[in-house]
C-alpha cells in the first residue's frame, strides 16, 4: 500500500460543518481500492478527542505556537487518524471555527498553523516506519504544509492543495509572520502575502505541487475575477498545475433502498408516505404542488436571501417549502418571518442529520440557488431520493444537474432545473417551471427516474485522486 496523509480540519462521523467533512471523511474508503492508504491529521477538539480515545502519543512537540502539542495515533469509526491533542488551541468550547457567540476564534491562524506544522512534520520525518509520498491540504486550515514543507528541502513528500471553498482565505495580519514560521522573504505577492496580510490558502496555493478544486466547473470558474477571489491571477498562472476532480457522496449512508427515513422507497407508495410524513412534521397543509426543502447553511454563499424574494412563485401556486437550516442570524429570521407568512412554508433553525435525511426522502424538489457552489452535496442527495434539484447554474450544480431545456425533455436525458443569474426574477421562473413540470406527472416522474440513476458515489472520481497522488507522490 502507498501512503498519504490528508490534512483537514474536520471530517465525518467526527466533526461537521460542510460539505468538506463529508468528502474528507470519504476519500480514505474512496482511495483505498486504487492502493492508496490514507491517515487524517485532525485537531483535537474536545468532542473528537472524547470519541476516539487517548490512543497511542507517537510524536510531540514542546512548543507548538505557544503550548505543548502530542500527536494520538488512533482507530476510529474505521479512519485512521492523527490527532492533534494541544489544549492551549483546542480544549474550548464553541465550534472549530467560532466561538460560541458565533464570531471566529481570533487566533484561528495560530490554531491551523499548529495543525499544518504537524502535518509538515509527519510529512518530512514520518511516525515510526509510517512516511506518506503525498499530503494532501484541505482548504486554508491546511494552507501553510505545503509551504512549511517546501521550505525543508529534499526528502519531503508530493503536495496537493485542495480548494473546496474560495471564499475563505485564512487570513492573518502581516505582523504574525515570525509567529507563524513563516520565512521572510516569501513574504510577497508571489508568496503568501494577500494585499498586505498572510493568507493561509495563498500559502498553500503558491507551495503545493498540484492544487484542485472539487468540480471541472468551479475549476474553471476560479480562473475568473468574478469567482476568483482575488486568487484568480495566481490560479490563471498555475492553470495548468489545476484539476477540478467532482465529489461524490457516500451511497451507503444516502441509500434509499435502505434509508429508514423512506422504507420501500422503489414503489411509488414508499415516496408518498414520506412526503406525508414529512409535511406533518413541519406542520405543512395537503397541497396541489411540489414539497421543495432546503438543507443548507444560512450564508450568503447559498443565495437564500433570493429564495425568500422568490417565494410568492411558488407558494401562489400551491409548491411548499420545508427548510432546513442555521447559519446567518438575519437569515435565520427572514425565514422565520416568511414562515409565520405563509402556511406553506415551514422553517426548522439547526442542524440535524436525521432529520435531513427524512427531508430528502419525502421531498419532490431540493432547492440550491448558490451564488457560487464549489460542488455542492445536497443535489446530489436529491438526485438519489427522487428530489427533483432546482439550482443554479453555477460550479459543481452545473456538471452535476442535466437541466430540464426542451431539448433535453424531448430526448430523455434531463435530470432537474437550473437557473441564471441567481436573481429573485430569475429564481422565481425556475420554481414557475418546477411546478408546471410536477403538474405533468409523466415528465416528473422521469426526471426523477434519470436522477435515481446517476452515478453520485466516488466510483468516478476516485481513479483522478489516485492518479493525481501518483504524479506527485515522493518516496
Ligand atoms: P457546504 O459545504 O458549502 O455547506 P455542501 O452541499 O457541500 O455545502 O455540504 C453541506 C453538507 O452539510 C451536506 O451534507 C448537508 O446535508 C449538510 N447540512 C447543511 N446544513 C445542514 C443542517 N442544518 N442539518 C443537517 N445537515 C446539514
Ligand atoms: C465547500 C463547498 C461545497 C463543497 C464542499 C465539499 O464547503 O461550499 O460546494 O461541496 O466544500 O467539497
Amino acid at each position: 500500500m502507498r501512503k498519504a496523509l490528508s490534512v483537514t480540519s474536520e471530517c465525518v462521523p467526527l466533526i461537521k460543518t460542510g460539505g468538506l467533512a463529508d468528502v474528507a471523511g470519504a476519500l480514505p474508503g474512496a482511495l483505498a481500492p486504487s492502493g492508496w492508504h490514507l491517515r487524517t491529521l485532525l485537531p483535537g477538539y474536545p468532542s473528537i478527542l472524547k470519541a476516539v480515545g487517548k490512543g497511542k502519543v507517537v510524536m510531540e512537540d514542546a512548543d507548538l505556537f505557544g503550548g505543548p502539542g502530542k500527536l494520538r495515533s488512533v482507530t476510529a469509526a474505521g479512519l485512521k487518524l492523527f490527532v492533534l491533542e494541544a489544549p492551549h488551541l483546542y480544549d474550548r468550547e464553541g465550534g472549530p471555527y467560532l466561538d460560541a457567540a458565533g464570531k471566529d476564534w481570533p487566533d484561528n491562524p495560530r490554531r491551523f498553523a499548529a495543525l499544518s506544522w504537524m502535518a509538515a512534520r509527519i510529512g518530512a520525518e514520518g511516525v515510526g516506519t509510517w512516511k506518506p509520498e503525498v499530503v494532501h491540504c484541505h482548504d486554508w486550515q491546511a494552507g501553510f504544509a505545503p509551504l512549511y514543507l517546501s521550505e525543508m528541502g529534499e526528502g519531503r513528500p508530493g503536495t496537493i492543495m485542495s480548494v473546496h471553498n474560495m471564499a475563505f482565505h485564512g487570513l492573518a495580519p502581516a505582523a504574525e509572520r515570525a509567529a507563524l514560521r513563516l520565512p521572510a522573504r516569501r513574504f510577497g505577492q508571489d508568496g503568501y502575502e494577500f494585499w498586505g496580510k498572510i493568507s493561509a490558502l495563498k500559502a498553500g496555493l503558491v507551495a503545493a505541487d498540484r492544487l484542485t478544486t472539487v468540480s471541472p466547473s468551479y475549476a474553471r470558474e476560479l480562473l475568473t475575477p468574478e469567482f476568483g477571489m482575488g486568487m484568480d491571477g495566481l490560479l490563471r498562472q498555475r492553470a495548468q498545475d489545476l484539476s477540478g476532480i467532482l465529489n461524490g457522496i457516500d451511497t451507503g449512508a444516502w441509500d434509499p433502498a435502505t434509508d429508514p427515513a423512506i422504507a420501500n422507497f422503489k414503489s411509488p407508495a414508499g415516496k408518498k408516505r414520506a412526503k406525508a410524513a414529512l409535511r406533518e412534521e413541519f406542520g405543512l397543509p395537503e397541497a396541489d404542488g411540489p414539497l421543495c426543502i432546503v438543507v443548507s447553511r444560512l450564508s450568503e454563499q447559498k443565495g437564500l436571501d433570493v429564495l425568500i424574494e422568490a417565494l410568492p412563485a411558488l407558494v401562489d401556486q400551491g409548491g411548499q417549502l420545508a427548510l432546513l437550516g442555521s447559519g446567518d442570524r438575519a437569515l435565520e429570521a427572514a425565514f422565520r418571518k416568511a414562515a409565520e407568512a405563509h402556511p406553506y412554508v415551514s422553517v426548522r433553525i439547526g442542524y440535524d442529520e436525521d432529520l435531513s435525511h427524512r427531508m430528502f426522502a419525502g421531498a419532490d424538489a431540493v432547492l440550491v440557488p448558490s451564488r457560487f457552489e464549489p460542488c455542492g452535496l445536497t443535489q446530489l442527495y436529491g438526485l438519489r431520493y427522487g428530489a427533483v434539484p432546482v439550482v443554479a447554474h453555477t460550479g459543481g450544480l452545473i456538471d452535476t444537474v442535466i437541466p430540464a431545456s426542451p431539448m433535453a425533455l424531448r430526448s430523455g436525458i434531463a435530470t432537474g432545473i437550473q437557473f441564471h443569474p441567481v436573481t429573485s426574477h430569475a429564481l422565481a421562473g425556475a420554481l414557475m417551471d418546477a411546478v408546471s413540470l410536477y403538474k405533468s406527472p409523466g415528465i416528473w416522474a422521469m426526471l426523477q427516474k434519470n436522477g435515481m440513476k446517476q452515478a453520485v458515489g466516488w466510483e468516478a472520481s476516485a481513479p483522478d485522486y489516485a492518479a493525481l497522488y501518483d504524479e506527485v507522490a515522493r518516496p
